[in-house]
């Protein structure tokens, strides 16, 4: 029998995760259900789907491309903020901890900052350990991405790091250029922000279904945003970039493309301090989190290391 112990549990800036793989924003997570079901497996810890002040039911379906027929192992998505609302998502979260000591995390996503304002006040007061902050949603039909506002991003963060005193993370876009990681590490630094999450989807792609000659999901003309394997190389270069500009002061959680140990390990090398998975989520279940667990701790083992801290970052360069 291989010793299949490693304790892959992670102190996030404060918050407790049992293991270094959760569940990413905006998959099986609107409802109670959901989150119990997360609770329920191996997930390191509980996160909602983004929340607005005011119920929403998103945009026009087809919205969701699952299984890519075009691309597999990805997604492509425009749901456009689907949830219950802010009101019900209190009552949940205080369900959810009388259901569960794992730590309950809420992704926030104001349609304004004086609705974000609102809610990280009210947080304050509820069961939920932390926030994760997304100004990086690239579905809401004529609006544009906060988080490639690098002004808008710092006055954002000044604004509302005083307002909580839950740990607290930002999920961002993917970014492509170099001078997007030096200037929002120096704010995220500055801002004393707790961790980010890196990165989400890859907005406004294009998945052609030729026979039809059609897009493959009706909003925005088609345009969504893309997850799963193929944004990988994309998501690991924003976390590398990020790793070595933050320095361990602003942790860092991997997600893009997550589906099997070996590819959370290679997110542990570039630097994350734990991972999410969504893609994988929708596409397998609950399963697949002790699924790629278990593969990380076999790689771990195999390769002779005893905990977490041996590995990450430590990618060698050429
Ligand atoms: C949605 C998509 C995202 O990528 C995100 O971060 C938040 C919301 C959505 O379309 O619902």
């Amino acid at each position: 029998m291989p010793d299949n112990k490693f304790d892959l549990s992670v102190n996030l800036a404060g918050l407790k995760l049992e293991n270094f793989v959760y569940n990413a924003s905006g998959v099986n997570n609107e409802i109670l259900k959901q989150l119990q079901k997360i609770a329920d497996s191996k997930a390191g810890a509980v996160l909602s789907k983004s929340t607005t002040i005011d119920p929403r039911t998103g945009n026009e379906n087809p919205k969701y491309i699952v299984k890519s027929k075009q691309i597999p192992g990805c997604t492509l998505n425009s749901m456009g903020l689907p949830n219950i609302g802010f009101e019900k998502s209190l009552e949940m979260f205080e369900e959810l901890s009388k259901y569960t000591h794992k730590t309950i995390i809420a992704s926030v996503s104001g349609m304004s900052m004086e609705d974000n304002i609102k809610m990280f006040k009210t947080l304050e007061n509820s069961p939920v350990q932390g926030i994760e902050w997304n100004p990086s949603c690239p579905n809401m039909v004529g609006k544009s991405i906060l988080g490639y506002d690098m002004e808008a991003m710092d006055q954002a963060f000044q604004t509302l790091r005083p307002l909580t005193t839950k740990t607290l993370g930002v999920k961002l876009p993917p970014y492509m250029d170099i001078t997007n990681f030096d200037r929002l590490a120096e704010s995220l630094l500055k801002n004393n922000i707790d961790y980010i999450v890196s990165t989400n989807t890859i907005g406004n792609c294009l998945l052609i279904d030729s026979n039809k000659e059609s897009v493959t999901i009706k909003p925005k003309n088609g345009l969504g945003g893309l997850a799963g394997s193929f944004i990988k190389p994309l998501s690991l270069g924003n976390v590398w970039s990020f790793y070595q500009r933050l320095k361990g002061q602003v942790k860092i959680v991997g997600v893009g493309g997550i589906h099997t140990g070996n590819d959370a390990f290679e997110y542990l090398l570039a630097g994350a301090d734990a991972v999410q998975i969504g893609t994988g989520f929708a596409q397998n279940g609950t399963k697949i989190f002790e699924q790629v667990e278990t593969e990380l701790v076999d790689i771990l083992n195999s390769k002779g290391y005893t905990s977490l801290d041996q590995v990450r970052g430590n990618l060698k360069t050429l």
